[in-house]
This record gives C-alpha cells, sequence and structure tokens, in this order.
C-alpha cells in the first residue's frame, strides 16, 4: 500500500473517536493543520486587514497565502482567480447573479438532472430574465451523462453549461476536459461542480480550461469554507456584489461582499501542506504542486482498494442495485457508493448500522432531481457509504461484516 497510513491518520486527530467515518461526501474530518491555523489566525493576527500596523499587514499576508495556496490546489494561473465563501451553493448563487446581465430573454442555460441542487437552482432563477433552462438527461440505463444527449439540446442561443465533475450519488467521474471543449466550440460556458470529486482526485483548470470550478473545503479536509475558480478573463466580466465603490475591477473582492472569513482561507493552505508532505512521502522531488499531483496518485491507489472492497460485497449480492459504476477499479470512479437494497428502507439500515458504530447515509442528498428521476425519493432514496483515502481495509471489513448483519434481518 502505497500511502503511510498511521501518518495519514495521525494528520486527523478525530479519527481517533469510536466512530468509523463513512459519510466523507457529507463532509469529511478536518486536518490538524487546518485547526491549528485557525487557532494561529486567531491568536496572532486577528484584526482588520488594510490597516499600516504591522499585525494587519501580517493578516493580509495570512488571507493571501490562503488563496494562494488554494489557488495551488485547483492549478489556477493567479490567485486573484480564487473566490472564496461559506460554501458552494451560496458561491454558486453569487456567481448566477454576478452574471445577470450577462443574459437576455431567449437565451439558453443547460443544466443536468445528476447535479446536486446547488448547481442547478441558482441556474433555474434565471427563468425570471426569460433564458430558458434545459436539462441535459442521463442515460438511465448507464447513469452517463452522453455528449450525444447534449448535442441535441445545444443551439446557437446556449450561453452556459452547468455539470457535475462527479455525482454525489454515482460517484461516476465525468470528463470535464472533454465536456468543456465540447461546449466551447458551440460557443458556451461551462460551470462545474467539484464538490464531490475534490478529495479524491487532482484539479487542474487550466488544463481543462474550464470558466467557473466550485469545491466545498470542508469535504476536502478543511474547514467549513468553500472557493470558485472564476478564469481571469470571466472574472473581469462578472458585475461587483459588493457596495457601488468595488467596482468590476476589484477582482476578486468584488465577489467577496463584505469581510471575507479570514481564518478558514488561511487555515485552508493547510490542505494543500499536507498534501504536498504525502507527495513528499511518496518520493516526489518537485515543486508544490507536483507534489500534490503525486499525493492524489496514492490517494487514488487507496480508495480504489476500498472501493472494489465494497463493490465487489455489493456485486455478489443480489438484492443490491448500486447506482452508478459498480467496478471499484474503474478510473471514472470515486469511493462514494450509493445503492439501494431490495425490501429493505435505506433509513432503517442506516440506524441499524448507527448500532456499530458506522457511519454511513441515507436520502437523496440534495441531488432531488436525479433521485426523483430514478423513483427513489420517496423511499428515503440510497443508502451511501462514502470513503476516502483515510479509511482503512480494517475499517471496510468492519462496515462490510455489520452490513452483513443489518441485511440479514
Ligand atoms: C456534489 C455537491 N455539490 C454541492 C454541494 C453543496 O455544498 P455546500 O454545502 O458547500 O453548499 C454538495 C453538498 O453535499 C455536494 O455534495
Amino acid at each position: 500500500m502505497a500511502l503511510d497510513m498511521d501518518f495519514v491518520r495521525g494528520e486527523f486527530p478525530a479519527l481517533k473517536n469510536e466512530w468509523t467515518f463513512m459519510d466523507n461526501a457529507g463532509g469529511s474530518q478536518i486536518l490538524k493543520g487546518c485547526v491549528d491555523k485557525i487557532s494561529e489566525y486567531y491568536y496572532s493576527h486577528n484584526v482588520q486587514l488594510g490597516g499600516s500596523y504591522d499585525v494587519s499587514q501580517n493578516s493580509l499576508k495570512a488571507f493571501g497565502e490562503g488563496r494562494a495556496n488554494i489557488a495551488t490546489l485547483f492549478n489556477a494561473a493567479r490567485p486573484e482567480e480564487i473566490v472564496f465563501g461559506p460554501s458552494t451553493t451560496v458561491l454558486l448563487q453569487f456567481l448566477s447573479k454576478a452574471m445577470l446581465s450577462q443574459f437576455k430573454a431567449g437565451d439558453e442555460v443547460i443544466v443536468t438532472i445528476t447535479d446536486h441542487e446547488s448547481n442547478i437552482g441558482p441556474w433555474v432563477w434565471l427563468e425570471d430574465r426569460g433564458v430558458n433552462i434545459k436539462f441535459w438527461p442521463m442515460n438511465k440505463e448507464t447513469y452517463e451523462l452522453e455528449l450525444d444527449a447534449l448535442d441535441a439540446i445545444m443551439t446557437e442561443k446556449t450561453k452556459l453549461v452547468a455539470f457535475t465533475h462527479v455525482s454525489n450519488l454515482l460517484g461516476t467521474i465525468n470528463n470535464v476536459k472533454e465536456i468543456t471543449k465540447f461546449v466551447h466550440d458551440r460557443g458556451a460556458l461551462v460551470c462545474v461542480d467539484a464538490v464531490a470529486y475534490a478529495p479524491h482526485r487532482a484539479i487542474d483548470v487550466q488544463d481543462w480550461n474550464v470558466d467557473f470550478y466550485a469545491l466545498s473545503l470542508y469535504k476536502t479536509y478543511g474547514p467549513h469554507h468553500a472557493a470558485l475558480y472564476c478564469r481571469y478573463d470571466h472574472m473581469e466580466e462578472l458585475d461587483s456584489l459588493y457596495h457601488y465603490f468595488y467596482d468590476k475591477t476589484k477582482i476578486p473582492a468584488k465577489m467577496e461582499p463584505g469581510n471575507a472569513n479570514y481564518e478558514l482561507s488561511y487555515a485552508s493552505g493547510a490542505i494543500v501542506d499536507y498534501l504536498v508532505t504525502l507527495g513528499e512521502k511518496a518520493g516526489s522531488k518537485g515543486t508544490r504542486r507536483e507534489k500534490l499531483e503525486a499525493a492524489f496518485q496514492d490517494i487514488t491507489e487507496q480508495e480504489n482498494i476500498l472501493c472494489e472492497k465494497v463493490l465487489s460485497y455489493l456485486r455478489k449480492r443480489n438484492d443490491c442495485n448500486v447506482l452508478g459504476i459498480n467496478d471499484g477499479t474503474s478510473p471514472r470512479r470515486v469511493p462514494t457508493i450509493a445503492f439501494t437494497i431490495e425490501g429493505k428502507d435505506p433509513q432503517q439500515v442506516c440506524i441499524a448500522m448507527d448500532k456499530y458504530k458506522v457511519a454511513v447515509r441515507f436520502g437523496d442528498f440534495h441531488a432531488r432531481r436525479l433521485s426523483d428521476s430514478l423513483g427513489i425519493t420517496d423511499q428515503n432514496g440510497a443508502v451511501r457509504i462514502s470513503l476516502t483515502h483515510y479509511n482503512t481495509v480494517e475499517e471496510v471489513d468492519k462496515l462490510l461484516s455489520a452490513l452483513d448483519e443489518v441485511l440479514a434481518k
């Protein structure tokens, strides 16, 4: 096994808890480095930014350091392309508001049936402006978003396609680079929800040439905070959400109205510090970014072992229907595994699992339109086991033996 699991688990003090955490797509555990940085900010830098005195100058530096680190996480060309906010939901609502003046009646925006509502609702609001909203349907046999289906609904009036990098129910990795090129070739922009992707694989907004790309740091080992990448030329076009004297040129402050959460922005940088250390342990001697990429290779290896272990168990049962790809070694999958069980209520299954101190979750996970289209909303959705690299083989063994007992009842 490539990852040094003692080191990894030591970086997440909360894993000493008696619970086995397998609801990581709901929120991961936080790195000790992030908590330390929050304390450090409060105890050493907690004054308003922009003052002439050195404590204030240092606060500004800390805030900037957080942004620069998160730019490395995205592989953004410059830190000003990163907008901080309280959640992905809020950031995407901000984005749609800041783009209002770019839309006119008759324009089209395409959203997908597989997205979390965060990347659907803010675009549906544009209907008030006379924008037509179209849904990119999913192939119900394969649970895939196919380019042919997108081609069938795109027109010269399509201005934006909003889609998910990974569905938080299906776990399938969409080919962002390919979809983005397809959309750009037809003259539209993309807005990608990367919340369910970011904890598992390296992001490269420059290679993929995406326009807007959002993720939640609290699901990526950090604090309750989120980040939105806006490619610089698009950032320049966004309307200001701040006071009138923060005009369009105030980048990215115009997208962060009010005082940003400085301590969480600074603390989020420890996510990148951690990934860099993992990359060093993997033998990388390159730049911070190269080390981060090496870390994600080891993370992928660990996750695939765990994912395939769970999926091979579910495949052997003939009462479980896995939503999404059921091969855990597939390069197109992350270990977010949702399934339904014949004759079992997902809520009751999860409540029964609580007794074994294995934290899993049921529901539609706010991918309500997907769950409606699968016809599972009224049956408490699906059971979701969402793993991450700090989970161990022993934990998965515990999960499977608990599940075996629960499903036998
Ligand atoms: C895929 C996906 N997108 C968006 C969100 C919303 O994130 P936030 O809680 O940061 O608004 C979630 C949260 O579960 C999610 O799983």
